[in-house]
């Protein structure tokens, strides 16, 4: 490692024109709460909403360049104690502005990660909110899970699933449950999806027609990224990650 950093620093000193630094070589790691990168109509967000809840750090850092048409980026983390608490959401946020679910009948999205660390308990998610009016208070938090890691649940009222739809030619388990003023539908895929492609629409079709979820409300946000609860040395890498509507 040493000595990879060390030519690629004579490589700099020795910069001409002809030569192009590779993409995925050192960049500043963005590690404080809430720190954000612009990227256009994105941000990755270094978010630890939950860390008091616990202990560790976490940082992110972007790995595409800043108009390629996908984002890679990564985070890594390490965070213990407590117990099935959810610290943190590192992730790239979309803010749909203005838009009502009813608006969008197409959010394709595209997203390829991994994890590696040890004893990692968590989730990946698209995490979306909604609310009765444009940038209001949070009514509904819509998360699709595509794994759920080391155990990890989603907040629910039973405990099991309340329905088990298929949603894009994928079988979802569906919970429901509240956060404070909030009510919380989580999709989970039964399996592992690191290479997932969608049309998030989908979801809030089927959730207008059998979850009686009122079309009007507004998008506040769209995230993808990971939930930890706990684990050590964890690498998150999303390789590829679109979104549009
Ligand atoms: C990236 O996009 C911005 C805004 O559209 C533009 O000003 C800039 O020149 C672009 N950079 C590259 C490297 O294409
Ligand atoms: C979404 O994907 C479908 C199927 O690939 C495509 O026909 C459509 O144009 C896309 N819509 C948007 C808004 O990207």
């Amino acid at each position: 490692m040493k000595t990879t950093t060390f030519l690629v620093a004579l490589g700099a000193a020795a910069a001409s024109a002809s030569w192009a630094p590779v993409h995925h070589h050192k960049r500043a790691e963005s590690c404080g709460q809430y720190d954000t990168i612009e990227l256009g109509a994105f941000k990755l967000y270094n978010n630890m909403w939950g860390k008091d809840s616990g202990s560790g750090s976490q940082c992110v850092g972007l790995d595409s360049g800043p108009n390629s048409s996908d984002i890679a980026w990564h985070a890594t983390w390490s965070w213990s104690g407590g117990e099935g608490k959810v610290k943190s959401y590192p992730n790239v946020e979309s803010r749909p502005t203005n838009k009502k679910v009813s608006d969008l009948k197409t959010i394709n999205t595209s997203w390829k990660w991994s994890y590696n660390g040890q004893d990692i308990v968590g989730d990946v998610a698209y995490d979306i909110f909604t609310a009765p009016t444009a940038g209001g208070d949070a009514a509904y938090e819509i998360m699709i899970w595509t794994a759920a890691l080391g155990g990890a649940g989603p907040i629910s009222e039973t405990g099991k699933e309340v329905d088990t739809p298929t949603i894009g030619g994928q079988q979802w388990k569906l919970f429901k449950g509240t956060n404070a003023a909030t009510t919380v539908f989580s999709f989970v895929a039964p399996t592992e999806l690191q290479d997932y492609s969608g049309n998030l629409a989908e979801f809030f079709n089927y959730l207008t027609s059998k979850q009686s979820f009122p079309a009007d409300q507004y998008f506040l946000s769209i995230g993808a990224g990971t939930e930890p609860f706990s684990g050590q040395n964890a690498v998150f890498t999303t390789t590829s990650y679109t979104l549009s509507y």
